[in-house]
């Protein structure tokens, strides 16, 4: 919704806008009304609610449950409050209960009896089941769309930089010689992985529950086969309980947020490090940092750090939807109109922060110098030390004996590399050793000797990209 849909001066107040009123003979008072409604959050289910009260218009006409020219009144109508919606030309009012109420209270007010049919073998539970639902499967796949580019663009820096050597770290210390290509490839398995989470989770709620009524269906001669299909679902929900009372689907798509957005905060880990003053591996847009009020030297990595915040929100909205479902009698209650709130932030905050971080590193730059210098001082070259032994016949174990030995000699005499050592003092360490040792050590060396499948050499980190590009 725009925000001049808020502008209660164009709104349509819908007479009969409450629909339950007519068992009670009071009203709540308008603090409890508003306590108790959801329009704030459930307006942006507007289209959809629309999308679904046509195709079961239609079908109560077919169905002979109403008039045909009924149907077709009412499927004019909705189209036009659409339009309406979409132009601005009718907004809503914002003190309305939920959207499934004023929708129909506008039709009410516009067609009188005919507004007053559409709600025939339907309930809001299953409404808003349907709703959510049909929002998700036009949302998810915008979704998947923005991680896709997004995997996409940390591929083009990969591949720029499938030979810049730089260390890979174990426990934040200095570990073994990688490729930048080979940690940004990495980030990148794991998003493709999210993207495969969204699509799983896509297929499992690709069911319609229209039909499943407030919780135990209809008398009414409802086709739901048709309702399911004319909405583009694999077909109705199995049991009209489950459809109202049951929210896993949304649930399981929080959760897709929160890995995905687990898997953004530790890249955004990796690059405030990457950014600080200690490490200077890159150097991030001028546009895609903040300064400082006070110090006027800084230049500092606020979006990435605030986009590692934000995965506190969608862990936050998980737990949120799991506690909520948790011990909830079934079928419906009011209870599940907390879930929307949880999941609608979800999904806003990882399409927002997939975008942030797209911009933030397409436009990066990398100071290779410095990572390839990184290379050299931690002894990230002691296991290909070791294998070396090990290609030469020595038992691994005594292979590693050998070169921590090697690695206290260099501490000892205040040398930052293995290869600084002549042959004679490598040779007392094992004999194996030999003239070829030097070039074997080279950070290039060392990464390009690891060249199995998953490995960093240059052309294994371009098949991974190659795979990744292919699944996105
Ligand atoms: N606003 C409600 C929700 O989001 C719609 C369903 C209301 N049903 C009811 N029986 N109160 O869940």
């Amino acid at each position: 919704m725009s925000d001049k849909q808020d502008n209660k001066k164009n709104s349509v107040k819908p007479v009969n806008s409450v629909l339950w009123a007519g068992r009670l003979a009071e009203k709540p008072e308008a603090e409890a009304f508003a306590f108790q409604a959801s329009i704030a959050v459930d307006r942006r289910l507007a289209f959809d609610d629309i999308t679904g009260s046509r195709v079961h218009a239609a079908m109560l006409g077919k169905q002979g449950i109403i008039p045909a020219e009924t149907a077709e009144a009412l499927d004019a109508e909705l189209g036009r409050i659409a339009a309406e919606l979409e132009s601005g030309a009718l907004t809503i009012d914002p003190e309305a209960e939920d959207i499934h109420s004023i929708i129909e209270g506008i039709l009410t007010e516009r067609l009188g009896d005919a507004g007053r049919m559409v709600h025939a073998g339907r309930s809001r539970n299953d409404q808003v089941a349907l709703d959510l639902r049909l929002y998700l499967k036009r949302t998810i796949p915008a979704l998947r769309a923005e991680l896709a580019q997004t995997i996409g663009a940390l591929l083009d820096q990969a591949e720029k930089h499938a030979e810049s050597v730089m260390p890979g770290y174990t426990h934040l210390q200095r570990a073994q010689p990688v490729t930048l290509g080979h940690h940004l490839a990495a980030w990148c398995a794991g998003l493709v992985r999210d993207l495969g989470r969204f699509a799983d989770a896509l297929a499992r709620l690709d069911e319609s529950p229209l039909g499943a009524g407030a919780l135990a269906g209809t008398g009414l001669p409802l086709d739901r086969n048709a309702t399911a299909a004319a909405l583009g679902f694999r077909g109705p929900t199995l049991n009209s309980m489950d459809s109202v009372a049951d929210r896993d689907f949304a649930i399981e798509v929080a959760a897709a947020c929160a890995i995905t957005q687990t898997h953004l905060s530790r890249f955004c880990e990796d690059v405030v490090i990457w950014a600080s003053e200690e490490f200077k591996f890159i150097d991030l847009a001028e546009a895609w940092s903040t300064g400082s009020s006070i110090m006027p030297q800084k230049k500092n990595p606020d979006f990435a750090e605030l986009i590692r915040g934000k995965a506190a929100r969608t862990t936050g909205n998980v737990v949120t939807l799991l506690t909520l479902l948790k011990g909830l009698p079934y079928a419906y209650d009011k209870d599940l109109q907390e879930d929307k709130e949880a999941l609608f932030d979800s999904l806003d905050t990882v399409r927002n922060c997939l975008r942030m971080f797209r911009g933030m590193m397409a436009s990066a730059k990398f100071n290779t110098e410095r990572m390839k210098a990184a290379c050299i001082g931690g002894f990230l070259e002691a296991t290909d030390a070791a294998e070396y032994l090990v290609r030469k016949g020595l038992p691994f174990r005594k292979a590693h004996g050998a070169a921590a030995l090697i690695v206290r000699d260099c501490i000892e005499a205040g040398q930052r590399s293995i290869a600084e050592r002549t042959l004679p003092e490598l040779k007392k360490r094992s004999e194996l050793f030999d003239d070829d040792i030097y070039q074997a050590l080279t950070p290039a060396a060392c990464v390009a000797a690891r060249s199995l499948p998953g490995g960093p050499a240059p052309d294994e980190v371009r098949r991974q990209i190659k795979i990744l590009r292919g699944s996105i």
